[in-house]
C-alpha cells in the first residue's frame, strides 16, 4: 500500500533540546515519492487564484515554498535571517520553540495590495509566523494563507494566528 506523508516524517527525541520532539523533514525529502507527496499536497492547500505572490521562510520554508510558487507561476519572495540581504530591509525578532531569531525582508519584495501566501515546513509556536505575516503587513502586503506540511497543535501556534488563515498537511497533538 502507498505510504502517506505522515509516515516520511521521523521523529528524534530530545533534540535539540532535552523534552522537544524533533520532528525531521529530512526523511521527507529523502524520498523521491515522500517530496512529491509534501509539495503537492501543501500546494493543494492553496487557491492559486486568490494570490498573487508565495514567500517562504528561511530556510525549511524556502525547500517547499520555491516549487509551489514554480508550479503556480507565482513569484517567490525570500523571508531571511538577519543580515542576509543587500538591499533595503524590513526587520522582525520573534520567539521560537527553542531561542528567538531576527528575520528579513527586502521593502520591495512586496507591492501594496498584493496577496501573499506564505510557506514554511512546520508550525510550533506560532512565533515565525507572526512576524513573517507582520513584515508582509508592514509592506502594505495582505496576508492571504500561511500554509504548513507539519503543525505541532500542543504548541497553540494557531492561537498566536488566529487573525490569519492557517492550514497544515500533517498534525500533532
Ligand atoms: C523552525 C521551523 C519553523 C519554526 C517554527 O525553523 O522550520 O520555521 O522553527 O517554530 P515557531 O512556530 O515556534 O516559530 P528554525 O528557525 O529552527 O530554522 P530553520 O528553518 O532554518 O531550520
Ligand atoms: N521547529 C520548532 N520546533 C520544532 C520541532 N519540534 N521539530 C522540528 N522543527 C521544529
Ligand atoms: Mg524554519
Amino acid at each position: 500500500m502507498k505510504k502517506s506523508v505522515e509516515e516520511y516524517v521521523r521523529s528524534i527525541p530530545d533534540f535539540p533540546e532535552p523534552g522537544i520532539i524533533f520532528r525531521d523533514i529530512t526523511s521527507v525529502l529523502q524520498d523521491a515519492e515522500g517530496l512529491h507527496m509534501a509539495i503537492d499536497e501543501m500546494q493543494a492547500l492553496i487557491d492559486a487564484d486568490k494570490v498573487d505572490v508565495i514567500a517562504g521562510t528561511e530556510s525549511r520554508g524556502f525547500i517547499f515554498g520555491a516549487p509551489i510558487a514554480y508550479n503556480l507561476h507565482k513569484p517567490f519572495v525570500l523571508i531571511r535571517k538577519k543580515g542576509k540581504l543587500p538591499c533595503e530591509t524590513v526587520s522582525r525578532s520573534y520567539d521560537l520553540e527553542y531561542g528567538t531569531a531576527e528575520i528579513e525582508m527586502h521593502k520591495d519584495a512586496i507591492k501594496p495590495g498584493q496577496r501573499v501566501v506564505v510557506i514554511d515546513d512546520l508550525l510550533a509556536t506560532g512565533g515565525t509566523l507572526e512576524a513573517c505575516n507582520k513584515l508582509i503587513e508592514e509592506l502594505g502586503g495582505v496576508v492571504a494563507k500561511n500554509v504548513f506540511l507539519i503543525e505541532l497543535a500542543g504548541l497553540k501556534g494557531r492561537e498566536k494566528l488566529k487573525d490569519y488563515e492557517v492550514a497544515s498537511v500533517i498534525r500533532y497533538d
